[in-house]
């Protein structure tokens, strides 16, 4: 989720691409860079000067200050580090060969690793990690290859037939000055037309100081903005006539993407957080390929014993990935509170496998429970939201998890990043340990990308269920969160969700645990949320909620589509598509985080930025 801006006309670009990346700059901020085209002072000649700086927008202000205010035609991209860590040779825009063709781009090139090969192999110099800069030489190629006249966009269309994945592209080309070239697929590029020139952006709000009608444009169109217009064009490059929306958000509701809050923009966010965690993980011949893995296929066959160990959401993604490790891999996983591991003493040897669990990759419990670990001579692997943040650092081998940038303080889509990260892990260890075949792997693959489509549909069909549920919890004084097996493992994360951002007081139990205890709180009236999907132990989950309606509990049931049976006993059903048991903690999720978001919000609370919660806990 980084952004991209561009301008031409006849105002200064350095300002107007300065102040688009600030406005950018809550999507991710690890490094900042433009490309400007100015003439060179004896010949007169274009060329492009490109200026890159890690850190946020401000810094590259500061090193712009005083420098190219003549260029009026430039691009800058935001950096969130996807691939390759937080540098100056990292950030964009990235340049050909010949320095005379730069590139801003957002999205992930799935198949940049043969590309880069099969480039390089043609003499191309690679500079930096990225998956971007294989565009900067791809188009290089295409416009030296250009019969007759050359064309920095139809050079670009060429590019894009090579590329597979996602991508929002801005391209400039010394060989024509004022020019830039954009294109996309399945990552967001807006283009506007003001009084004094052409705009691109990623996003709406870099944008709107300048104009309100914009084009948004679609997969597989391109643009070619000039100082004195803008003509659009489709992959044969015939001209097409796009649709312009007039836009009236503020700026507020522009960084929020027209949602109410980051919380549910983030939620939304999630079928995307899936595929993109998933993209390039499975080879062509159906191995898993875990390129940050850091250990060896022999080190991890002699993997005994597996710590998960994290904090609040990360800790119960923990909890998920001990059913898949135990369940697939047949290893003993524990799942353990950063904070209190590393008070413990527990049993680490050689063949012990940690896996750090944190979003930010940077909290205090869990990093200090890492280099306890190494001292005591674990493997260290860590799940992070952050490239080449200290939990990447500090581990032997690293998944990331492609949320991008998670704003609201309540995670949600950093959880589910999570969540298919480990089961990936999982799905690995089981390999190499022989519980499963190159073919099971593979069909399981497919299955946990299934997942994507039905968040999706949860989000498209279960707004109305939620609010209706939601309802019944607000006058309530607390609520109790029930499952069996992956259905505990996703109560303790709705109870987390609804207590932080609704401050209503809830707690989690093994359905099973109920009449140990805890069904002594019910008496008529009390919300028992229950993740009763079906599963193995569904049957189990039912009578337990039984007992609760026997009550007077008031039943809130999440369940699988088409069971009707659950409204015997349930007030309230929330419904979520039928997928394997493995996966099921993946779409549960989603309605749980909906809930909380709604009570929270009918009972008047900021579901972005709770009382008395940071994003990053980097203390003790
Ligand atoms: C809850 C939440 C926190 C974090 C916890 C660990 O919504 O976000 O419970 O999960 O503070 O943070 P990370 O994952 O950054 O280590």
């Amino acid at each position: 989720m980084c952004g991209i801006v561009g301008y031409t006309g006849s105002d200064t670009a350095k300002d107007i691409l300065l102040t688009g990346l600030k406005r950018l700059e809550y999507r991710g901020y690890d490094s900042a860079g433009v490309a400007l085209e100015n003439r060179d002072a004896g010949t007169g000649a274009a060329r492009l000067d490109v200026v890159r700086r890690v850190g946020k927008v401000d810094g590259l202000k500061s090193e712009l200050a005083g420098r190219d205010d003549a260029a009026t035609c430039g691009i800058g991209h935001t950096r969130w580090a996807t691939h390759g860590q937080p540098s100056v040779a990292n950030a964009h825009p990235h340049v050909s060969c010949d320095g005379r063709i730069a590139v801003v781009h957002n999205g992930i090139i799935e198949n940049f690793a043969e590309l880069r090969e099969e480039l390089e192999g043609r003499g191309h110099q690679f500079r930096s990690d990225t998956d971007t800069e294989v565009i900067a030489h791809l188009v290089e190629e295409a416009y030296a290859a250009a019969e007759g006249e050359r064309d920095i966009v139809d050079a670009l269309r060429e590019a894009c037939t090579h590329i597979v994945g996602a991508y929002g592209v801005a391209a400039v080309c010394a060989d024509e000055p004022g020019v830039i070239a954009v294109a996309r697929k399945d990552s967001p590029i807006v283009i506007g037309r003001g009084e004094r020139g052409s705009y691109v952006a990623s996003d709406v709000i870099a944008l709107i100081d300048a104009t309100r009608d914009v084009v948004v444009l679609e997969d597989g169109q391109f643009a070619r903005l000039a100082p004195e217009g803008i003509t659009y064009t489709d992959e044969q490059g015939r001209a097409i006539e796009p649709t312009v929306t007039h836009v009236d958000w503020d700026v507020d509701m522009a960084e929020k993407g027209g949602y109410p809050d980051f919380m549910l923009k983030e939620i939304c966010e999630q079928p995307r957080v899936v595929r993109d965690t998933l993209v390039g993980r499975m080879s062509a011949t159906g191995e898993l390929d875990i390129d940050e893995l850091g250990l060896s296929f022999e080190e991890l066959n002699l993997i005994d014993r597996v710590y998960v160990i994290a904090c609040g959401t990360s800790y119960h993604a923990g909890l998920v990935a001990k059913n898949l490790i135990e369940g697939w891999a047949r290893i003993p996983c524990e799942v353990e509170a950063a904070s209190e591991f590393r008070y413990r003493n527990p049993i680490i040897t050689p063949s012990t496998l940690v896996v750090a669990v944190s979003q930010s990759g940077e909290t205090a419990d869990t990093l200090a429970a890492i280099r306890d670990a190494r001292i005591k001579g674990a493997k260290v692997f860590g799940i992070t939201n952050v490239v080449g943040s200290p939990v990447a650092r500090e581990s032997d081998g690293v998944i990331y998890t492609k949320a991008n940038k998670e704003i609201a303080v309540a995670s949600t889509k950093s959880f589910i990043g999570q969540i298919v990260s480990l089961t990936l892990l999982a799905l690995l260890l089981a390999q190499v340990k022989g519980k499963i075949t190159v073919r099971q792997a593979r069909m399981l693959f497919h299955e946990l990308g299934d997942t994507a489509e039905q968040i999706q549909w949860i989000l498209d069909t279960q707004a109305d269920a939620v609010r209706e549920a939601a309802e019944a919890c607000v006058p309530a004084q607390s609520a109790l969160f029930v499952g069996r097996g992956m259905g505990a493992a996703i109560s303790y994360e709705g109870a987390l969700k609804l207590k932080e951002v609704s401050y209503l007081h809830a707690e989690a139990y093994a359905a099973g645990e109920m009449k140990h205890g805890p069904i002594a709180l019910i008496d008529p009236g009390f919300p028992v949320i229950a993740v009763a999907t079906k599963s193995p132990t569904y049957d189990k989950v039912v009578s337990n909620l039984k007992e609760c309606e026997a009550r007077g509990a008031k039943i809130i049931a999440l369940a699988t589509e088409g069971d009707e049976d659950i409204k015997q006993i349930a007030d309230y059903v929330i419904y979520v598509p039928r997928v394997r048991d493995a996966f099921s903690a993946i779409t549960a999720s989603v309605p749980l985080q909906l809930l909380a978001r709604e009570v929270a919000i009918m009972r008047g609370c900021d579901v972005d930025q709770p009382r008395n919660l940071a994003k990053s806990v980097t203390v003790e």
